[in-house]
């Protein structure tokens, strides 16, 4: 039995926002406590500020919650606040909340880089909260910490690139292309004039960031837990295009060893028996299987597959040989859910029952 802990979001009103409200809503763990957003919806109840866009119904409990300023004093009493902000004013705004010794679970790309800020994916990387210590040390912080999680195209590609690091060694070369979903882009996103009948082969930043996250959250924690040893021996390279689905990141992915080649066999039996720590401490959000490995010919496919253990899972399909790299697959995962929200409080629940808040 855990206590229930208090809850804030930050952007309640977005896309990451709507969907932290929506798997926030009766979690075991976490109560809903504080909602916060820009001027333009603060002081409104969040029905009148936000524009739901989601299959499932807004929540009755948040329905007449009024919308907040994001401030820390406004969420001083919150034991965890998520973060679903605006890059552009997450950085100052959550600056604000740790050095007020809140707890920020961030999805915003700011903090992604700081050395002593974990970037973790909850099916991963949850043993980067070994530098928690240290980095309330460098920071001045009694009971507040900063964690941030993975763009989402970069999270459905590291959980089978993990499960493949852990059985065959570190990879020599990872080549990916991504075919993401409009939700990614928050709304209103990407006008529809662009997208219907279309694919946009751009997504500002979004190459450099799976280029770059996949080697720190495939990293280490020094031996002192001061420090991420990121995975230098893994080349990644990213393509990027945004197609017309609502929800799912699909990536095709080439990958090389750095050891002896393995039969698609042997990569398939590594992706369906891994597991990780989220799962083996039986946090409730973690999905029974993290890779659900298809054999039907066509799948994984968004609209059929992206829901797989509530959005937790990452499904992968298609494994065979790559006659330039030596293995190629495809993976799908949902992009505000292990991409996004579901990441933050998956990663929250392993940090509650490692007794960090
Ligand atoms: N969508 C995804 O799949 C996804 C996945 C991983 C990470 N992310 C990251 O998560 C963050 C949110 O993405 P999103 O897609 O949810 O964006 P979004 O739909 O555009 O929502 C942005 C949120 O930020 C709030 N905001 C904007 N300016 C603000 C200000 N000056 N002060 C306080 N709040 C402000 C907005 O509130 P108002 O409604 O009041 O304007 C809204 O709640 C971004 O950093 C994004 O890169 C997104």
């Amino acid at each position: 039995m855990v206590d229930q802990k208090k809850v804030g979001v930050l952007g309640c009103t977005g896309s990451v926002g709507q969907r932290f409200i929506l798997l926030l809503s009766q979690h075991p763990y976490f109560k809903l406590h504080a909602v916060g957003a820009s001027s333009r919806s603060a002081g409104k109840k969040y029905k009148d500020a936000t524009r739901w866009k989601q299959s499932q119904q807004l929540p009755e409990e948040v329905k007449d919650m009024i919308v907040q300023e994001c401030k820390a004093a406004a969420f001083a009493e919150c034991d965890v606040v998520f973060s679903g902000l605006d890059a552009d004013v997450a950085g100052e705004i959550e600056a604000e909340f740790i050095k007020n010794d809140l707890v920020v679970f961030s999805n915003a790309k700011n903090y992604r880089r700081d050395p002593v800020t974990p970037l973790m994916v909850p099916l991963v990387n949850t043993n980067h909260f070994d530098i928690i210590p240290h980095q309330r040390n460098v920071k001045g912080l009694n009971k507040g910490f900063l964690v941030t999680n993975a763009n989402c195209s970069t999270t459905g590609l590291v959980v089978p690139l993990k499960a493949l690091q852990d059985k065959f060694g570190p990879l020599d070369a990872v080549m990916v292309t991504t075919l993401q979903a409009i939700s990614g882009g928050g709304y209103p996103g990407v006008p529809s004039m662009d997208i219907l009948d279309n694919v946009v082969p751009f997504i500002g930043g979004e190459e450099e960031k799976i280029e770059w996250e996949t080697g720190k959250i495939l990293g280490a924690v020094n031996a002192d837990a001061t420090a991420f040893t990121h995975v230098e021996q893994t080349k990644v390279s990213a393509q990027c295009t945004r197609v017309a689905v609502m929800d799912g990141h699909t990536a095709c992915v080439s990958v090389k060893f750095g050891g002896a080649k393995p039969t698609v066999e042997e990569v398939k039996a590594a992706m369906r028996e891994y597991s990780c720590e989220s799962q083996a401490l039986g946090c409730p959000s973690a999905p029974k299987m993290a890779i659900k490995v298809f054999e039907e010919e066509d799948r994984p496919q968004p609209r059929l597959d992206r829901d797989l253990e509530g959005g937790y899972a990452v499904s992968v399909g298609r494994v065979r040989e790559d006659p330039v790299f030596d293995i190629k697959f495809v993976a799908l995962s949902h992009n505000t859910v292990i991409g996004a929200a579901g990441s933050s409080i998956l990663n929250a629940e392993v940090a509650v029952v490692k007794g960090l808040l």
